[in-house]
Parts: C-alpha cells; structure tokens; sequence
C-alpha cells in the first residue's frame, strides 16, 4: 500500500515551484502546456490558440513544475476590455496533472491569474466551465465567482457550460457595455 505524508493517501508532494511563462521557453513548456490541457479539453485547440494567448499575455500565464522541470499544472489567461466596456480578465485554459488534483494547485494557480489581472486594474474575470465539472465549480465559486449563465451546448461534444463571472469592483456588474446585447456575451 502507498502511503503519504498528507494523509490523502497519495503519493507524497514532489517539491513544487509556481512560475510565470516565459515566451522564450516556448521549445521547453508548449507541446507539455498542449499535452496537459488536451487531455481533458472536450474539443482540442490548434497550436494557434496557444499562441494567441502566450504571445500576448505570457504575463497571466502560470505553471507548476516539479524540481525535475516537469510540468504539473497551467493557467493560462488573457485580459481586454471587453465590448468596449469593463476591462475583462478571462481564464481560457486550466489543468493539474491527475495524480496531482485535489491538492490545491489549481487554486493557487487561479489565485496568482487573478492577483496578475487586479494588478493590472481588471474589473472583472470570466471563464466558461462544464455543468458537471464539480472540481472546476468548486473552485471558482469558492474564490468568488459567480455562475452568470448557462450556455445550452456549448461546446462541440455536446455539453453545457456555466458561464462564470468575479466581479472585481463595485458597480461592474451593471455597468452597460456600449455594444449591442447578446445573450452569448
Ligand atoms: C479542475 C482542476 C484544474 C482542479 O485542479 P486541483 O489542483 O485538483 O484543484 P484544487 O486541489 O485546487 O481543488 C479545487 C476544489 O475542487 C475540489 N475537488 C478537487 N478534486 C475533486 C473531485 N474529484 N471531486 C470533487 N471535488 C474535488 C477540491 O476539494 C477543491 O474544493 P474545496 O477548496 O472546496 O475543497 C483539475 O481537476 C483538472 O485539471 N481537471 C481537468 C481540466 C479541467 O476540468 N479544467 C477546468 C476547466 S475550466
């Protein structure tokens, strides 16, 4: 039998390190980044996608790595204003190893995001996650988020997502984008 030094009954935590991308490791992180988050994606982005992100905003992007190098767990994020109006941080993209999850890692990745976009005046985050993803819904709303819409087969496998929303200041929620409604936005 395994034991652990946690009491999770998991194998003990390997020393661990929280860092931000950095583009010119792109040879090293990005097929391990891509390798990490298709696993579990329901529809699996082009390279492209990656590079949308980690070329433009690098700077919310955060990993954990093993002391070997080895990547454990990603973030990966972007911030614009959104419709002209507030200024939105979005998480596109977050994955912890299986034999690492339930250890917190995902929440202290989300945490550094979030810290990243308030220092650069968001006022407010969004993402979009599974209905049946309790992990996923456990986290965010333990952190503030709000469940803002359910978005009817959203994705290409055929599941439904929440729409997730933390606003970050007063009076952001009923702030009026200057663009027309629309009811996926
Ligand atoms: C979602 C995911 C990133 C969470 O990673 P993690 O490192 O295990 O998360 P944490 O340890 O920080 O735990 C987050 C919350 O989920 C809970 N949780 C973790 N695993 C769980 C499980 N299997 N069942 C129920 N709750 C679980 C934790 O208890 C914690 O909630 P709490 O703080 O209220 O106790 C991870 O499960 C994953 O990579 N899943 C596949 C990819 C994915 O779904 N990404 C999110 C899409 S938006």
């Amino acid at each position: 039998m395994t034991t652990s030094v946690d009491g999770t009954g998991k194998s003990p935590l390997p020393d661990l390190h929280y860092i931000q991308y950095d583009p010119d490791k792109e040879a090293q992180y990005l097929t391990a980044i891509r390798e990490l988050i298709s696993k579990d994606l329901s529809e699996p982005y082009s390279i492209y996608v990656y590079r949308y992100f980690l070329y433009q905003w690098a700077d919310l992007c955060y990993m954990t790595v093993d002391s070997s190098g080895e990547l454990i767990g990603v973030v990966v994020c972007k911030l614009e204003p959104h419709r002209d109006g507030p200024m939105r941080g979005y998480i596109a993209m977050l994955a912890v190893k299986k034999e690492h999850r339930g250890r917190g890692i995902a929440s202290k990745l989300v945490r550094m995001a979030m810290d990243g976009m308030i220092a650069k005046d968001a006022d407010e985050i969004a993402l979009e996650t599974e209905i049946d993803n309790i992990p996923s819904l456990k986290l965010y709303e333990r952190l503030g988020f709000l469940r803002t819409k359910r978005l009817h087969r959203y994705y290409l496998n055929g599941n439904s997502a929440y729409r997730m929303i933390l606003y970050l200041k007063d009076g952001v929620a009923s702030k009026q984008s200057q663009m027309p409604y629309d009811p996926l936005y």
